[in-house]
């Protein structure tokens, strides 16, 4: 079993070590609930700020939980709700800085700060999307948008 691990410090260079760790996890697995699963643990070993990490699924035009790491969450977001129903329906990931400032922010954990959502398209289709949380405000910036980029595209890639 391969074990992940990132170099101290620097933001961008954990990122461009976290793909090949996933590449790795992915390779002899095709189902994807465990991906996910083991996704969600790498980059929340990757990304140290992040309180809470994890998916929520396109199903039936909701956005359904889905693999995560930290505390219990928010089960079913409407597409029209949230950070992640914007980053869903406007395809683009979305950073916010600070959540209290953010229109129809779902606080599924009251401390959380500040929140990147990212949508993975299958196809060109939305399948899901990749949410962190942090409990630091403004823990994510455009760093953390061009290291997730190609993790969402691989993550594409998986049996959705
Ligand atoms: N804050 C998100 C909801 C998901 S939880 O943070 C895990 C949102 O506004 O869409």
């Amino acid at each position: 079993m391969e074990s992940v691990a990132f170099t101290p410090g620097d933001k961008a260079a954990r990122y461009r070590e976290l793909l090949p760790q996933l590449q790795a996890l992915f390779e002899d697995e095709d189902d994807l609930v465990a991906n996910l699963a083991n996704a969600a643990a790498a980059i929340k070993a990757c990304v140290p700020a992040t309180s809470w990490v994890g998916f929520y699924i396109m199903k039936q035009y909701q956005l359904v939980l889905g693999p995560f790491q930290g505390n219990v969450a928010c089960v079913r977001i409407a597409l029209d709700r949230g950070v992640c129903g914007a980053a869903a329906t406007q395809r683009r990931t979305i950073v916010v800085p600070d959540v209290s400032k953010f229109p129809g922010h779902i606080a599924c954990d009251g401390g959380t700060m500040s929140e990147i959502v990212v949508p993975i398209k299958r196809d060109g289709q939305v399948v899901a999307v990749l949410d962190l949380d942090s409990y630091e405000l403004a823990a994510f910036d455009e760093v953390d948008v061009q290291g997730l980029a190609p993790v969402a595209e691989l993550l594409g890639k998986l049996a959705w």
